[in-house]
Order: structure tokens, then sequence, then C-alpha cells
């Protein structure tokens, strides 16, 4: 019934039909119901998230993403046009207004990037646009209160490359507003597994960034492979790193300004888009933060698990 007056309401106010849905075939998912179990647990966020029903459902809905992308045949595709509300997670990390990276809402007051995004910028000079499938419009802005680099972070490697961004204020969820669980510590990322991955970069190298959110379905890469890729193989941490994409020509890939933004499989965060040579080259898999690594898994979660300050009004 719910889904009935929602797709009624949509019919009848054509004028938001388009800033909801989008461009024409527009990929879209439904989260409404996870976003109010979300918002009526947000006090224990992240053992609600780790639930086993819970995560079965955020399982159920990248599934429902998946197949949208890749169609009956699996076969990868370049990346869609794709709704916020199908990535619910997805944001948009701005400097003094200007989008700069990608980044994953982890709690109500936490986002997760890549640490390379944080560098140069002072934390007065970050915001955050979430729930919005367009880049330079839409949702709500956040101010950031402060701003962290993995302390083990190198910047000639890329090795470690998580940072983590505290909004001023918690975050209310919505269908298009929601967090989603990290891949859990040291957990075996298998390779050839799908994974979907989601920014506002370049449509192409050397091209125009989107100006609506796209996604693609791609495959996580055994390390051995990667290594014979293009990519110099002494930058490539096995550790803190993981390598997705193909050796077809053109592969789906992540691109300039995609920084930062999430990479899921199954329903879990499982990496940050970190760095590349190029994009959609065949020869050159993306690389990508492995968030399961303890060194980088018990960083996060260092800050996301301590209980907000008691003086918050929520
Ligand atoms: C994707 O969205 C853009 C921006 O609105 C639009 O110009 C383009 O036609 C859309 N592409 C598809 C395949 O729907
Ligand atoms: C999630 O639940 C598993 C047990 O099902 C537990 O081992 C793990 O520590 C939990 N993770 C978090 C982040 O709470």
């Amino acid at each position: 019934m719910k889904v009935v007056s929602f797709l009624l309401g949509i019919t009848f106010f054509t004028v938001s039909v388009y800033t909801e849905a989008g461009p024409p075939q527009t990929v879209v998912v439904d989260y409404s119901e996870i976003a109010h179990q979300a918002e009526v647990n947000k006090k224990n966020l992240l053992e609600f998230l780790n639930r086993t029903q819970v995560k079965e459902l955020y399982k159920i809905k990248y599934k429902n993403l998946l197949d949208k992308l890749t169609g009956s045949t699996r076969r990868i595709v370049s990346g869609r046009n794709t709704s916020i509300a199908a990535v619910p997670w997805q944001v948009s990390i701005r400097e003094k207004t200007y989008p700069v990276c990608g980044g994953s809402v982890v709690t109500d007051t936490w986002i997760l990037t890549a640490a390379h995004c944080l560098l140069r910028a002072q934390a007065v000079d970050l915001s955050v646009r979430l729930g919005s499938s367009w880049k330079s419009h839409g949702g709500e802005m956040y101010d950031v209160k402060e701003s962290y680099v993995h302390p083990r972070y190198v910047s000639g490697s890329k090795a470690n490359d998580a940072g983590l961004i505290r909004l001023y204020s918690p975050l209310r969820f919505s269908p298009r507003v929601l967090p989603i669980l990290l891949a859990a510590r040291e957990s075996r990322l298998p390779a050839d597994q799908m994974a979907i991955v989601s920014g506002w970069g370049k449509l192409n190298e050397g091209g125009p960034g989107a100006t609506f959110l796209q996604s693609a379905s791609i495959k996580t890469m055994a390390m051995k492979l990667c290594r014979q890729s293009g990519l110099e193989r002494k930058s490539i941490d096995p550790a803190s790193m993981f390598c997705a994409g193909s050796f077809t020509q053109p592969s789906p890939d992540a691109c300039q300004g995609d920084s930062g933004g999430p990479i899921v499989s199954e329903g879990e965060l499982i990496g940050v888009v970190s760095w590349g040579l190029g994009c959609a080259r065949g020869n050159f898999p993306g690389v990508y933060t492995r968030l399961s690594h303890t060194v980088i898994w018990d960083w996060i979660h260092g800050y996301i698990t301590t209980k907000p300050d008691t003086n918050v009004t929520l």
C-alpha cells in the first residue's frame, strides 16, 4: 500500500517527477522502510546496521540495483544515471562550495571519504551535500565540524587512503540519506565479486564531470592480476588496497571527482575510491581503499563508535 500511494504521489505532482525520478532511464531503488527503522534506531545505529535482518534488507536492495545496472546477462556495462535513492549513503564533499570528492554516510554524524580528499582543506571550508542526485543543487547542505586524515596515510603511495568528516549537526535519515555498514573487520574480499561504484566524477577521461549521479557495476580483481596490469607494481599495497575493474575496453571505472566515494558489495561498504591511472583504460583497473584492513577499520571505528557529546540536543 505504501508503495502504491508513493507512486500515485509522483503521478499527481508532475513538477516533482523530474527532480524525484531524474532524467529518463534513471535507476531507482526504494529504501524508505529501512530509512524509517534507521531513524528509530539512531542511538545504537552501528548495532542496528549489523543486525542479520538489516544486513539482509541491504543485500536485497543492493541486488535490486545490481540487476538494474547489469541486466539479465550480468554483463558489465558503463555508468548509468542513478537516483540518490538507489545509493542513499552517497554524498558530495565540497571545498568552498566547489565539489571535490565523494563520500559515504557511516553514522548520523560521520562521513567516510579518502584521506587525499582532506589534505588541503580546513574543516571550516568543507561542506557536504546529501540527499540529492544532482551534483550542484537539491538535497541538504551540512557544515563540517572536524576532518581527520588516517595517521598512516602515505601520500606517495596512497596507502591507508581513508579520511573522516564529522558533521556539525546529526543527520535526519530518509530514503535519500542513509548510512551503510562497513565490511567486517579482517573480512576477506573474493576476486571476481560484483560491486557497485558511484559518484559525480568525470564521465570519461579528460571529459566533463557528471551533473547527475552515476553508478556502475564492476568486479573485484585478484591482486595477482592487478599487479600484472599497467599500474606500477610497487605502488600497490595489498593490505590497504584492492583493485576492481576489468581488462576489457572500455571498462566501467571510477574517474577524477569520484575519489572518496563508495564501492559497495552485497550491501556493505567494502572500499573508498582511491586512485587509478586515467579512467576506464582497459589495462589499468581502479584502486580502492580496503576498509576491512585492521589498520583502517580500527581507526574508523575508534571515531564512529564514540558517543555523541552529551550537550547535543536531538
Ligand atoms: C542522464 O542524465 C543527463 C542529465 O540530466 C541527461 O542529459 C542524459 O540524457 C541522461 N542519460 C540517459 C541515458 O538517460
Ligand atoms: C557485528 O556482529 C558480529 C556478530 O554477528 C560481531 O562479531 C561484530 O563485532 C559486529 N560488528 C560491529 C561493527 O558491531
